[in-house]
């Protein structure tokens, strides 16, 4: 389809750990329209985040390795990109936003002058007052109030939902493609958290810029995403519109993160569903079903190969032998 962006493709990754080397993420393929925001969703220790790393070309090296698959940005394999074009290709074409931003900014430096750098990376051709001014302006579009003097604060003298603002604001000075956000709302509270969720609506909605948003959270993805995937130990096992998903989950890992959700209309007092048990260890994954341990309807083929992702309607897909 010519309005995909980004296209994973049977993407696995692995680990060079004391117990060998071990897969952490199997098989996914996903895509990613322009203008979309796409929800990557599950537990942690999925591989949410070692599915953006691999896209943004950040495995750590050289324990990480990709084993296979492609990474399609439009018509270049970002797998096969020589190291020489990398920087191109981070910030400027795929920006990415981390869940800790105080990490990624430098404390030693004002606010203003870290904007300032990645404004001037991404268009060397402005003048400082030029820059200084897109500096304000960036800041203006992420709600940062007073911009024009919180440009000359350092980062630990704004609180963490400002600091998240500025790394937002970073991101999008190169006009990137495609923004990740991995888990960027998961260390704020949660006043806050719903703010930020506000402000990307808005920033996706006025900047089209494509979306792939990483959260262990269900309930965040019924808020901003246009479609979702369903991760589970290394593997995407239902993926769907949104609505779709919340109306007609089918993959029980995922109707067992729906119950889990905290909603307004439940009895006071019942206690939340969980899912009992944990996502297996790398080096324990069992060879069928990946959930099969966990799974309230597991079924005896389930632990005997894994399976696949199978279409069960118009884009819903779901990995599960209750469908196949
Ligand atoms: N550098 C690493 N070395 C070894 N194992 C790793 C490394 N990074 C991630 N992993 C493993 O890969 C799996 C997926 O991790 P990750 O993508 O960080 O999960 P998520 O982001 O979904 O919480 C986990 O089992 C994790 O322990
Ligand atoms: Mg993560």
């Amino acid at each position: 389809m010519n309005n995909t962006i980004l296209r994973v493709e049977r993407l696995s990754v692995s680990f060079a750990t004391e117990k060998g080397r071990l897969t952490a993420v199997e098989d996914v393929s996903f895509s990613l329209r322009r203008g979309e925001t796409l929800g990557l969703v599950g537990e942690s220790g999925c591989g949410k985040s070692v599915t953006a790393l691999s896209i943004m070309r950040l495995l750590p090296r050289p324990a990480g390795r990709i084993e296979a698959g492609r990474i399609m940005l439009e018509n270049t394999d970002l797998l096969r990109l020589p190291a020489a074009d990398l920087p191109g290709l981070r910030g400027r074409r795929i920006a990415m936003i981390f869940q800790e931003p105080m990490t990624a900014l430098n404390p030693v430096h004002r606010l203003g002058q870290q904007v300032a750098e990645a404004v001037h990376l991404h268009r060397p051709e402005l003048d400082d007052k030029a820059v200084g001014q897109e500096v304000v302006a960036m800041l203006k579009q992420v709600r940062i109030p007073e911009p024009t003097s919180r440009v000359k604060a350092y980062p630990h003298q704004i609180s963490g939902g400002m600091r998240q603002r500025v790394m937002i604001a970073m991101a999008l000075a190169a006009r990137p493609d495609i923004l990740i956000a991995d888990e960027p709302t998961t260390a704020l509270d949660v006043t806050i958290q719903a703010q930020i969720l506000s402000l990307m609506r808005d920033l996706q909605a006025e900047t089209g810029t494509a979306i792939i948003f990483i959260t262990h959270d269900l309930g965040v993805i019924a808020e901003l995403c246009h479609r979702v995937a369903v991760m589970y130990a290394g593997r995407i096992v239902e993926s769907a519109a949104v609505e779709t998903l919340f109306r007609s989950p089918r993959h029980p890992y995922t109707q067992g993160l729906l119950a889990a959700i905290p909603r307004l209309d439940r009895t006071p007092k019942a206690p939340l569903a969980t899912i009992e048990g944990t996502v297996p260890a790398l080096d324990t994954m069992p060879p069928g079903c990946r959930f099969a341990n966990r799974c309230p309807r597991v079924m005896e083929r389930c632990h005997l190969a894994p399976p696949p992702l199978v279409e069960v309607g118009e884009g819903h897909a779901v990995a599960c032998y209750l469908y196949s």
